[in-house]
């Protein structure tokens, strides 16, 4: 079972944080390979609560090592200042924290242009970290990596050629002489802290493969945020999905095994764009309040949905997975009916899937099934078996109508408020 991917099956924020850290008990490495400090992952445990951006969730127990791949972007600054949290509350990092020669560093103007996109009338709600500027850069083929930002005379002269080609657009903002200013502010001791979590992480990545290391591969974002099967152009500016795993860690398609998709009992969105099963009223103000629905790197009031059916297909089809994780079971408990979402209808045609055009994603029509619902504290079920009866008929039924197995459901935000439905699975992999 060499690498386990868990992606996001939804629009980001599905709990993978929680479910990356359960799972990281058995693993050997665990992987970021896309996104930044955009992504905001929660982790509840032993009553601490951290709240991760750029360092895996694999970091906190003090077992498997943790790669940030080359398919990140990732500002200096944000990897010290995560880093220096972690240390300062008793987290050990060095030596067991590798970072991507080959990521593409994030520098103070691509904040500001993220900013400055965001305000001009056509913005969609981005996270404001300079994560879309610093992909254009990559794309464009003028991007400036980590290996870059370790030598000194290479990283000036790409500062300068870069600074050219953005002059025009930055000028608004700021004079050239104040960016450049604070892209080399503290740049010596950024330098030298980054340095010694540096490496060609695909090479060491590919060694741990042949010794039969267990690899996890965590996604930051989710499925419907992906840069190519997302509601674009309301999207990220990478591939979550599993096949990003490939080019954003530098592992083979065919060392991946298994696909756990992390997916809410019902939806959330962040940011701008379509959401078809979104709700607004009472039912959503419940949830957003009781699933303490808020953005984590944001602060974000997140937008509320019912479960989507044609969404979630597609997010399987387009990351093979092989089971689900449904996080925040709990959050449903009290809410009568709870509502499926089962098919959309669009220009009398009933559709399965999400569809592709931008027009269509805001047309369609959620058709709807019900669910009697549930009431009481599920929160200490530990089995199936504990849950209430019509939240057992719920899953069941969604793994009917998805074809795929629900093998972790997830009843709390600490480690322990976890239902494990595939206990063979757990154990292939030594995670009690
Ligand atoms: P991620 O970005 O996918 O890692 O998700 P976030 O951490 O941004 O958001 C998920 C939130 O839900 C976090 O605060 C988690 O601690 C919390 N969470 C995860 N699973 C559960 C669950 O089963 N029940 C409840 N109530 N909260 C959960
Ligand atoms: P996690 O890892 C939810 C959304 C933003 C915006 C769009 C583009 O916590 O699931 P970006 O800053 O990436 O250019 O913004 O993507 N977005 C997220 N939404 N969870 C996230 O991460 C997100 N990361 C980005 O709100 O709509
Ligand atoms: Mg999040």
């Amino acid at each position: 079972m060499p690498a386990l991917a868990v992606v996001g099956a939804q629009w980001g924020d599905e709990g993978k944080g929680k479910i990356v850290h359960y799972l990281s008990r058995g693993a050997d490495f665990v992987v970021r390979y896309q996104g930044g400090n955009n992504a905001g992952h929660t982790v509840v445990f032993d009553d601490k609560t951290f709240a991760l951006h750029l360092i895996p969730s694999g970091i906190l127990l003090p077992l498997a090592h943790n790669v940030i791949g080359n398919g990140l972007v990732v500002s200096p600054r944000a990897f010290y200042d995560e880093v220096k949290m972690l240390e300062k509350r008793g987290v050990k990092v060095r030596g067991r924290l590798h970072l991507s020669t080959g990521a593409h560093v994030i520098l103070p103007y691509h904040i500001l242009l993220d900013a400055l996109r965001e305000q001009s009338g056509r913005g969609i709600g981005t996270t404001k970290k300079g994560i879309g500027p610093c992909y254009e850069d990559k794309v464009a083929r003028i991007g400036i990596r980590i290996c870059d930002f370790l030598e000194p005379n290479t990283f000036k002269s790409l500062v300068a050629q870069n600074l050219k080609v953005r002059a025009a657009e930055l000028v608004r903002i700021k004079p050239l002489a104040a960016i450049t200013k604070d892209v080399f502010k503290n740049y010596d001791r950024l330098r030298r802290f980054l340095a010694p979590f540096c490496r060609d992480t695909s090479i060491l990545l590919e060694q741990a493969l042949k010794r039969r290391k267990r690899l996890l591969l965590e996604s930051a974002q989710g499925s419907m945020l992906d840069l190519d099967f997302g509601t674009y152009p309301f999207v990220t500016s990478s591939n979550p999905i599993t096949g990003g795993a490939c080019t954003g860690a530098g592992i083979a398609p065919s060392a991946v095994t298994g696909v756990i998709g992390v997916s809410k009992a019902y939806t959330t969105r962040v940011g701008l764009g379509p959401f078809p099963t979104e709700l607004e009223g009472n039912t959503a103000s419940y949830i957003r309040n009781v699933g303490k629905e808020y953005g984590t790197t944001t602060g974000r009031p997140r937008r509320i949905g019912w479960l989507d059916l044609p969404q979630l297909r597609t997010a399987i089809r387009v990351n093979g997975m092989t089971s689900l994780a449904l996080t925040k079971l709990d959050t449903l408990s009290g809410i009568h009916p709870i509502k499926v979402c089962t098919a959309y209808r669009h220009k009398g045609k009933r559709l399965s899937d999400f569809p592709v055009s931008r027009r269509a994603q805001l047309e369609v029509e959620p058709v709807y099934e019900s669910f009697p619902g549930f009431s009481g504290d599920i929160s200490g079920a530990r089995r199936f078996s504990d849950l209430p009866l019509s939240a057992r008929a719920y899953i069941l039924q969604i793994e009917r109508w998805l074809g795929l197995p629900v093998s972790i459901v997830s009843v709390g935000q600490s480690r322990d408020q976890t239902i494990i439905r595939d206990k063979k699975f757990l154990q292939a992999r030594n995670i009690n």
